[in-house]
């Protein structure tokens, strides 16, 4: 049994909270999914390193899956995950229960107009709308100073970052680098979903990015020649499907056909019946 202090009320989450704030101490945020990585490990020390107050949250947030998505078999462990937050000095996991979260009659949703309708948004349409509807209710209760998320999900950290700045929540943004098992794979909880031989194939998006790096470091400058060639690489693995390729602006998401600045290489595939994500900045 862990002995991290937990809390489960969004009343006691706030009243917490507001000690923190009469005491003048600064207050990291670091929500999660659960089911916790090495990634979500290196957010934690991160979070340690800027902040008085470390609070972690775990909540696998219904309204960010469709229905046909996988929130059901969404990998759980909450007694691995409490003893892994212990480890790295966290001081409070907050475990809110759906049921208080969304009540009944629950009705508002927060919603960005521009960054969702591309890359994941356009394949996952509630995706974005629940991450950001439940980040605002989590940012309301936990009153943070800082939050931290992962560049792996780089289109949910540009979404947060502008919906922060939109309605004027008083809140540090950081992004954290996405860390990688030794094989370049990036560390997910949807990992955990494939099986050996899946693992094998789900390394070409690595491949495909860390080729593309490679070709606009040589010179290569148009986009279609590197989506062209990491498709033959994705595909040449079999079980892979390819939900899109995009090189894009790194601000504003939207296509880029010459890299002549920084551009983000953006790609989602499905592996087996798991949907996997992955970017890398392109410097030219
Ligand atoms: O990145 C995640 O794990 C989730 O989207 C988040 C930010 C915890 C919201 O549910």
């Amino acid at each position: 049994m862990s002995a991290i202090k937990t809390i489960n009320k969004i009343k006691d989450m706030q009243e917490y909270s507001d000690r923190i704030h009469e005491g003048g101490e600064c207050m990291v945020f670091i929500p999660t999914m659960g089911f916790l990585h090495q990634g979500h490990l290196s957010l934690m020390k991160k979070g340690r390193e800027v902040a008085d107050v470390v609070v972690a949250s775990i909540f696998v947030n219904p309204a960010q899956f469709g229905p046909n998505e996988d929130l059901a078999a969404y990998p759980r462990n909450i007694e691995r995950d409490l003893e892994l937050l212990e480890k790295e000095h966290v001081d409070i996991a907050f475990l809110p229960d759906a049921k208080e979260i969304y009540p009944n009659g629950f009705q508002t949703y927060v919603e960005l107009n521009y960054l969702p309708n591309h890359l994941c948004g356009l394949s996952r349409p509630v995706l974005f709308r629940g991450v950001t509807t439940i980040v605002l209710k989590l940012f309301n209760i936990v009153k943070p100073h800082i939050a931290i998320f992962g560049q792996k999900d780089y289109q949910q950290l540009l979404v947060i970052k502008q919906m922060v700045c939109d309605l004027n929540y008083d809140i540090e943004v950081i992004g954290a680098p996405t860390v990688r098992e030794k094989d370049g794979l990036a560390m997910s909880s949807r990992n955990s979903y494939l099986s050996s031989e899946e693992r094998i194939h789900a390394l070409s998006l690595y491949k495909s990015l860390k080729k593309a790096m490679e070709m606009v470091e040589a010179g290569v400058k148009d986009s279609s020649i590197i989506i062209k060639e990491a498709t033959d690489i994705i595909n040449s693995h079999p079980d892979t499907l390819i939900d899109y390729i995009e090189i894009c602006d790194s601000e504003t998401l939207d296509s880029m056909t010459t890299i002549d600045r920084p551009a983000l290489m953006a790609l989602a595939v499905k592996v087996g019946t798991t949907r996997l994500i992955d970017n890398m900045v392109l410097k030219p």
